[in-house]
């Protein structure tokens, strides 16, 4: 997947030229799991997996769509598309168009062709890469100018979040498409979800002699089957019953007594993860100011641990995966993204990586799972036009 690929996969269906080709990456998230519909923190690093797509502008409102991952070409009118339709993944694409013109942008049809390098179903945001990546090409092709500054990337952001809550119908809750349109090369990516300020953290762990290592267990994870959701709708009951407008406004301070306000031993675990986790990306960022990766990765370990029993959304693949790094040297493991199978990150010695590979996979191989795909990652930079 590439530019190239991209629009020779546009000339070949649409039979004419794209106006240009924008690029946006998939993410992974260090820290920070299900905060960010809880007007919380996180910090996530863009992919140097991409996601490309060659538009050209129509006259009318018709929106053709093709996907390199997809088959044939899916036709809809702008004025058709709304909640729930189109289903699938031209939901992630004509939510876009739709959700500008709702904004208030005037945006017309377009002819769109998409190449994914972001694996499907890995928990590594290919709907948000491909949502951005649209995104980035409306912009600029009705001059809307939202690239050109980190409030107009904020504000795309925002508009493709609406496309996935709405169109696509997923209740998530927009760290991937900051992270796709606001990550920059060799930082990470603070994200306030509370006031949407952004910082940007350095993370070049080449540096210092480590490395990022992705483990897809290719367990599929989907976000639209009611698990992600019922997290959701369990942390807005607890801060309902707490009487605040999100569980960001709880204090680590005085937790113990907040959690026994609670009307549930699960709200209470559900809670006790949010605002933990919060607390844990503040001192990850605080490690990582200070080089100290060793705190980071015992950040991770407790993130993880926290999400397997608190928060219950692991699975065995994932706990495998984590366990299996941490004892072959990783100085810290912890699923990553929403959930219920995708993937997990490790914080390893640079070169260490092959042999944290080779024991995840033999880990895999013992407990009779599909073999994992597992690779070392970097933090890249965001949506771009790439032609
Ligand atoms: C998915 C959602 C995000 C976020 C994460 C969990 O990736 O798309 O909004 O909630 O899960 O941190």
């Amino acid at each position: 997947m590439s530019a190239a690929s991209a629009a020779e996969l546009f000339r070949g269906t649409f039979g004419a030229e794209p106006c240009g080709v924008w690029s946006a990456p998939g993410r992974v998230n260090l820290i920070g799991e299900h905060t960010d519909y809880n007007s919380g923190l996180c910090l996530p690093i863009a992919l140097p997996q991409r996601t490309f797509a060659a538009l050209r502008r129509r006259d009318d409102d018709l929106l053709r769509i093709v996907s390199a991952q997809g088959d044939g070409v899916v036709e809809v009118e702008l004025g058709d598309v709304g909640a729930g339709h189109p289903t699938g993944w031209a939901a992630y694409v004509a939510g876009v168009p739709w959700s500008l013109r709702t904004a208030g942008y005037a945006v017309g049809g377009l002819d769109v062709a998409v190449d994914g390098g972001v694996p499907l179903g890995a928990g590594l945001s290919s709907s948000a890469a491909l949502e951005c990546a649209v995104a980035a090409g409306v912009s600029d092709l009705h001059d809307l100018a939202l690239l050109a500054t980190s409030s107009g990337r904020s504000a795309l952001a925002a508009v493709c979040v609406e496309a996935e809550n709405t169109v696509a119908q997923a209740p998530t809750g927009g760290m991937d498409q900051s992270a796709a349109l606001l990550a920059e090369a060799g930082r990470a990516l603070l994200l306030d979800c509370r006031d949407h300020s952004t910082e940007q953290v350095p993370f070049d762990l080449a540096a210092h002699g480590l490395a990022l290592l992705v483990m897809d267990t290719r367990a599929e994870h989907a976000l639209v089957d009611g698990q992600y959701a019922e997290r959701r709708e369990s942390c807005e009951q607890a801060a309902r019953e707490l009487d605040v407008t999100s569980l960001r406004e709880v204090s680590v301070d005085d937790l113990s007594e907040r959690l026994a306000q609670l009307s549930s031993d699960l709200l209470r675990r559900r809670a006790r993860h949010i605002v933990t986790e919060i607390e844990r990306v503040r001192e990850t960022v605080e490690a990582l100011r200070h080089n100290d990766f060793p705190t980071v990765g015992r950040l991770f370990v407790a993130s993880h641990a926290s999400m397997r029993d608190d928060f219950e959304i692991s699975v065995a693949e994932l706990d495998t995966a984590v366990e299996a790094a941490v004892a072959t040297g990783a100085l810290g493991a912890r699923m990553t993204g929403g959930g219920f199978g995708g993937s997990a990150i490790a914080l390893v010695r640079a070169d260490a990586a092959e042999a944290t590979i080779a024991a995840v996979e033999s880990a895999f191989a013992d407990r009779g799972f599909r073999a994992p795909d597992c690779f070392v990652v970097t933090a890249s930079g965001s949506a771009t036009r790439d032609a």
